[in-house]
């Protein structure tokens, strides 16, 4: 498989310019040509973030970097049908790191996701118009596969074997999915009992070893920090900046839908906050390049019983992290010790964003909001939706604004949630079955029937009246 790959790609790839990249510590700023199996600074422990210096020269800007030049190039590349240009990542190569050897690239045509209007959910939010930018439209069904192509290829082009992942299960399906793609191997640390059946059965069908450990998404996390340090396996955990510089495209894809709009506010479920920390850096990169005057403010919303960074926030001033135990039906950020915490933090105060928590009522009214609005999306997606509600409120978002919500993954990621939300027990036996009184009105359970015409008809006149 890994040869049809390169065959498909190889033959007329041009030679892409080379982006001079270099990966800096968050914490102490010391600069590396190389990351460590960890990805953490040497010195001091802190992330890591890819940062471009040879994008600037004495006078400035590069030209070839023109904000003109680069829009009118990414639009070109739309039609190409080289795969280099069909990634709707790779699409996006002068504002990435570049690989020493293009065919080591692994693409599943990634990117390139709709931007929806939702009107039935800006009518219940009480806005003029609202937009999702559907990223569970990716190939595995979310976001992740966009920084998964940018770093899942530098592993290949290291030359390493393994890969390896803690999830909560979409990395894992996104990983498993690149590794088989680029011939290697791959191994997924996930809670047991914890991630979608969804998720689970992807990293099995796309050949995953799957171990499933009985301890949540952060102690996966303390397990895989020791195996990559006693084997030889690459880390696709998002402390891997290259996820993060794939990621940023889809910010640079939505002005790009916008026709260079800015919009006014972003809003991004926020798990282990790499996926906000991504799209900020892309907002700062592309106003640092020109390509916007202004930055959107994005803010990041989590679940209640999920909520280190709303914690943070409000308890330790943004200081220090404020770890929880985490609890959630969102499954997907159900995360108390989120690794990128400082980085989103940093988005934060640049674009001048804010946190927001919600129940687990409201996420589940927001997710069927959004399914009627014939987009769907997985319980984790959904908090956006329902932190904007609470942002409208608090006057933090006006009504006329332009507001975009990051959609992370697909309505079938987790179809049990659905089916448990529309048959009324999704709440229950939980603390939460009285607040989900109010819910009644948005369920659709399915209605068994005599196999008659009669049957059926009579009941679309009880639907309809
Ligand atoms: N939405 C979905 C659907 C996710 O799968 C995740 C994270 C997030 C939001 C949060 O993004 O972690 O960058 O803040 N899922 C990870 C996983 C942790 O393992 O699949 P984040």
């Amino acid at each position: 498989m890994a040869n049809q790959i390169m065959t498909d790609q190889t033959a007329s790839a041009p030679r892409p310019q080379q982006t001079l990249s270099q990966l800096r510590c968050i914490g102490c700023a010391a600069l590396s040509g190389q990351a460590a199996q960890n990805f953490r600074c040497p010195t001091c422990g802190d992330l890591l973030e890819i940062i471009y210096p040879g994008w600037k020269s004495a006078d400035g800007i590069q030209a070839n970097l023109s904000p003109a030049g680069l829009r009118s190039l990414w639009r070109q590349r739309k039609l190409s049908a080289l795969p280099l240009d069909q990634s709707g990542v790779w699409r996006f190569r002068e504002v990435l790191p570049a690989l020493a050897d293009w065919q080591a690239m692994i693409s599943l045509r990634e990117g390139n996701t709709p931007l929806y209007e939702l009107p039935g959910c800006a009518r219940s939010v009480g806005m003029q118009r609202l937009y999702g930018k559907h990223q569970g439209m990716n190939p595995t069904g979310s976001f992740k596969d966009t920084g998964m192509t940018v770093a899942a290829s530098f592993a290949r082009q290291e030359g390493f074997r393994w890969v390896a992942c803690a999830s909560t299960g979409n990395t894992s399906a996104s990983m498993a999915a690149y590794a088989a793609r680029g011939g290697m191997h791959s191994l997924v640390l996930i809670p047991e009992g914890q991630i979608s059946w969804g998720k689970l059965s992807q990293a099995l069908d796309y050949g995953a070893l799957t171990c499933q450990l009985k301890t949540d998404f952060d102690g996966c996390v303390q397990v895989l920090n020791e195996v990559v340090q006693r084997m030889p396996v690459y880390l696709l955990n998002s402390v891997n900046p290259y996820r993060l510089e794939g990621q940023k495209t889809a910010a640079l894809e939505l002005l790009e839908q916008f026709d260079w709009q800015i919009p006014d506010h972003v809003i991004v479920p926020g798990g282990n906050l790499a996926n906000s920390s991504a799209l900020g850096k892309a907002f700062l990169e592309m106003k640092d390049l020109g390509l916007i005057s202004r930055l959107p403010r994005i803010s990041i919303i989590q679940a209640e019983g999920a909520n280190p960074l709303v914690r943070t926030l409000r308890e330790a001033g943004g200081k220090e992290l404020v770890r929880v135990r985490a609890e959630t039906m969102a499954t997907a950020i159900r995360i108390g010790n989120p690794a990128s915490w400082k980085k989103a933090m940093r988005v934060l105060q640049a674009t001048d964003g804010t946190v927001e928590q919600v129940s687990e009522v409201e996420i589940a009214a927001a997710k069927a909001e959004i399914g009627a609005d014939g987009i769907g999306c997985e319980p984790a997606s959904a908090v956006t939706l329902a932190g904007l509600k609470k942002l409208v409120k608090q006057g933090f978002v006006q009504p006329n604004q332009t507001v975009v919500l990051i959609l992370t993954g697909h309505l079938l990621k987790d179809p049990e949630f659905t089916l448990k939300f529309h048959r009324g027990d999704l709440f229950s036996g939980t603390g939460h079955e009285k607040e989900a009184g109010s819910l009644s009105n948005q369920q659709r359970a399915p209605v068994v029937l005599e196999a008659s015409a009669t049957a059926v008809i009579r009941t679309v006149d009880k639907f309809s009246t």
